[in-house]
């Protein structure tokens, strides 16, 4: 057990319609963010849980931390006003010793401890990886409401978190966005941007980042049929 984990869950319940953090909307009787941490204690390949919150959040995430069955060390970090700046102070806060780094929104609740091992085996051969699922619809490149573009949809794919990367490398990407002023909406991107090579390790269907009421029925639909709660 050597890899570290990183959680963005500083974000708001805006897009859900919430007047509170998404993440502590309840999903079968428990915080979203507890079904995320679950998940990531009963990964094998997990040694250390670092969460990005806003303080107003703190009370609420650390009445979720208690209820956690678990010896492994979770550490609460303060989030910035963007998941990018989250992310960067994540990466501050990470443990001398850390040399892989895994990124997943807490969001995305339904990543089972097997994405999450699968993800760190992956990452022990390379630089940088994203969880990603090929895409089933045909995407259109649209500008206003006209299309301008149909890209061949094999080389699509649609990006998901767990994402991973040799620390030391990622903690330079997020110093010279800052630097050089880049904004993005996922680690990956950094890495693009400065030219270092991300391989696509296979994520899950299952995989959903809870953004809207509906996200949150098919996750319930989803858990439903799971034969045991982790
Ligand atoms: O809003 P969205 O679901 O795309 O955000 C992805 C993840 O990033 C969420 O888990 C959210 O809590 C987190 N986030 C964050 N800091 C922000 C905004 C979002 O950690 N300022």
């Amino acid at each position: 057990m050597t890899c570290h984990l990183l959680i963005p869950a500083a974000g708001s319940g805006k897009r859900m319609g919430a007047d509170r953090n998404k993440l502590l909307l309840s999903l079968l009787g428990k915080p979203i963010l507890q079904w995320t941490l679950e998940a990531a204690i009963a990964s094998k390949a997990i040694a250390w849980i670092g969460v990005m919150g806003q303080p107003h959040d703190y009370s609420e995430f650390q009445k979720i931390f208690k209820l956690l069955n678990t010896t492994k060390p979770i550490c609460l970090i303060q989030g910035g006003v963007t998941r990018q700046a989250s992310v960067f102070n994540g990466l501050q806060s990470l443990p001398s010793e850390c040399d892989r780094v895994l990124i997943h929104d807490g969001a995305r609740c339904l990543a089972t401890p097997e994405l999450f091992d699968r993800c760190d085996l992956s990452l022990q051969m390379m630089q940088g990886f994203i969880a990603a699922v090929p895409v089933k619809d045909t995407i259109k490149v649209v500008n206003g409401l006209t299309i301008v573009d149909t890209p061949n949809r094999d080389h699509l794919w649609a990006a998901q978190t767990p994402q991973g990367f040799q620390a030391d490398l990622l903690k330079n990407a997020h110093l010279k966005a800052v630097e050089l002023g880049w904004e993005v909406t996922d680690d990956a991107a950094l890495f693009e941007k400065i030219g270092l090579p991300v391989q696509i390790v296979i994520g899950e269907e299952t995989n959903l980042k809870i953004t809207t009421q509906q996200d949150l029925a098919i996750a319930e639909f989803i858990l439903r049929q799971r034969h045991t709660y982790y």
